[in-house]
């Protein structure tokens, strides 16, 4: 009994280590972000302090996590044209922006120099066109070394 007690208390207490002490204020110019990245139709997931799931997955996804700021809000760009409104936005109303793309900087710099920087994260554009004939490959900034070498060698065992 006493094991199973203490089983369920190490889950929880793993389950609250995994998450990160968001603040709960807001940051500067949030409520304008918003409704900017709203009217510029924005396509792709953006998320705010207040969607805490979604929020941390996106600091988790750093992989050095020994430096943490806080953004304002991870964009999730499908496309070139929501990278340009969200950088729109951003400018705008004067919020500091960053792209992310691995989140492999040992600083944490995809997530800005400080707290409320709007992240505009690259990873979903990570296509791979590679053409024989002309030498040439062109690489999405959401891929890392081992996707883009992934891709080389199918099309080399060709
Ligand atoms: C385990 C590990 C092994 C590593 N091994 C090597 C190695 O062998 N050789 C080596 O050279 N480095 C190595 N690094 C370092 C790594 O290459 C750098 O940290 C690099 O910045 C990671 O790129 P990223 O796309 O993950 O950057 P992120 O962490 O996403 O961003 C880092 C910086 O680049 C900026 N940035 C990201 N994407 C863009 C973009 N598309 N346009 C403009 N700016 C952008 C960000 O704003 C930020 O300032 C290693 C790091 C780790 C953690
Ligand atoms: C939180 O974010 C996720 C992923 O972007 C989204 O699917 C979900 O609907 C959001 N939840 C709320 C309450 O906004």
């Amino acid at each position: 009994m006493i094991s199973y007690l203490y089983n369920i208390l190490l889950f929880i207490v793993t389950i609250y280590a995994l998450q990160y002490p968001v603040p709960v204020s807001k940051c500067p110019g949030e409520d304008s972000l918003r409704k900017c990245l709203d009217q510029y139709l924005f396509k792709g997931p953006v998320n705010f302090r207040d969607n805490y799931t979604a929020y941390n997955k996106d600091i988790d996804f750093e992989y050095d996590k020994l430096i943490i700021h806080f953004p304002v809000a991870f964009a999730h760009p499908i496309d070139e044209i929501d990278v340009q409104n969200a950088i729109n936005c951003a400018v705008k109303l004067n919020i500091p922006i960053v792209a992310r793309s691995g989140g492999h900087s040992y600083e944490g710099y995809g997530m800005g120099d400080k707290d409320c920087y709007l992240v505009v994260d690259l990873v979903t554009l990570n296509k791979i066109t590679v053409d024989t004939v002309s030498q040439t490959v062109v690489v999405g900034t959401g891929n890392t070394l081992q996707s883009v070498e992934l891709v080389l060698m199918l099309e080399l065992a060709d």
